[in-house]
């Protein structure tokens, strides 16, 4: 009872279940190979690593502004002007605690209780946990394997209510690979100003695009859309720096100044020494990136064929992030029993994978897709052969 209805609401993360589970199989001395990580398995480039040397040196670690120091506000501006095309000044940016803490603040600055959230599924596994935090409702827009799970502006306009206030655009998308290209992006964009609507982009695995895919920033494509854009980004993938805990927002001013007051009373500023780092991440050698790409798009390679070749699996060509995201319908149809149980869902399949093969992975219903799984490729070349063997050998019929 002592506990408040907004923390109630909330659920703890799936995906801790099998996490926690593969840990205790890991200390019990079993060979867990882990397909479940949501970060590089790289090492943080040198020269970010030295930067933050300097700082401490430098004795750089004391509080500083809470919304980012001017330093990195500008590196910021000048990553977005090259890289996407699309000017902002200090005031329009923030610093925050990881991309994780951004879109907190934004969902938290733009809703008020009752605000409807469009979210496309799959999905990120916070993005609905922090809408509700907000008292806000997400309500959720299924995308289609055989659409590419890619959003039609006909889907999101069917959704739209007179209490809708933003749709989250993740893109490369985490579940699923997902990248938007610019005629998709231009239909979703004239809709959201057809009914006044917000957009919250999640641009965090921008860099890391195989194939023909080219990463587009909606707030790129005029000043319309920039003015109802809040573009979210960071170094946690890109530069294999998930444990500094830096991400930043640009948007209109009001919103990021929103944004600053809750950060001010909450966590105040980001870590000085990692804001000195990626100052170092955003302007220094950038040829780091493209090895780690190079290796990632080697093995998505790899598994996306490898799990296409598993009876019962579909899984189609992710072109961003580090994600396969097979349809394992196929094998649940087929009502494998384990321990005297029907595995008839996605949680119940990634058990089984675990328990038998020692392989873990994440169930899609943790993305609030049923009858999929996710595997990070972002682990070394050996374990996904082995990983694969282990999975192919206990579905065989
Ligand atoms: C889609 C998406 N957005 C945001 C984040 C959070 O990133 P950060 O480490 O910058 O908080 C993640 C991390 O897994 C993610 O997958």
């Amino acid at each position: 009872m002592t506990i408040s209805e907004r923390v109630k609401n909330i659920n703890p993360s799936q995906t801790l279940a099998i996490t926690a589970q593969a840990l205790k199989m890991k200390r019990e001395g079993k060979k867990v190979i882990s397909f479940a990580a949501g970060e590089p398995d790289f090492d943080t480039p040198e020269n970010i690593k030295e930067e933050a040397i300097s700082a401490i040196n430098q004795g750089f670690t004391k509080y500083t502004a809470s919304s980012g120091i001017i330093e990195l506000k500008e590196a910021i501006i000048e990553k977005l002007k090259s890289d996407n095309k699309v000017e902002y000044i200090l005031s329009e940016i923030i610093v925050s605690n990881g991309a994780k803490q951004c879109l907190f603040n934004a969902i938290l600055t733009l809703c008020n209780p009752g605000d409807e959230v469009l979210l496309p599924i799959p999905c990120w596994v916070s993005y609905t946990e922090q809408i509700k935090f907000a008292q806000a409702v997400p309500i959720f827009i299924n995308t289609r394997q055989e659409e590419a799970f890619k959003l039609s502006a006909a889907q999101v306009e069917e959704k739209i209510s007179p209490k809708t206030k933003l749709l989250i655009l993740n893109s490369p998308n985490n579940p699923t690979g997902a990248v938007y290209e610019e005629e998709e992006l231009k239909k979703i964009a004239q809709l959201l100003l057809k009914y006044n609507l917000y957009c919250i982009c999640d641009e965090i695995y921008e860099k890391l695009i195989y194939d023909e895919a080219k990463h587009l920033t909606i707030a790129s494509l005029n000043n319309e859309v920039k003015n109802i854009t809040i573009l979210i980004n960071g170094v946690s993938k890109s530069y294999a720096m998930t444990g500094w805990r830096i991400g930043y927002a640009a948007g209109p001013e009001d919103i990021i100044s929103g944004m600053s007051k809750i950060q001010g009373h909450s966590t105040s500023n980001p870590n000085s020494i990692a804001q000195k780092a990626s100052v170092e991440a955003l302007l220094g050698r950038q040829d780091t990136i493209e090895k780690m790409r190079k290796a990632f798009d080697e093995r998505r390679k790899y598994m996306v064929k490898r799990l296409n070749e598993i009876e019962g699996f579909s899984c189609l060509n992710p072109t961003g992030a580090f994600y396969a995201f097979p349809n394992v319908n196929g094998v649940l149809k087929r009502g494998i029993e384990y321990n005297s149980k029907k595995i008839k869902n996605s949680f119940d399949l990634s058990d089984f994978i675990l328990k038998e093969a020692e392989v873990a992975l994440i169930p899609g219903s943790a993305f609030e897709a049923e009858g999929y799984l996710r595997l990070s490729y972002a682990t070394s070349m050996e374990d996904i052969k082995e990983g694969l063997d282990r999975i192919e050998n206990i579905l065989r019929y």
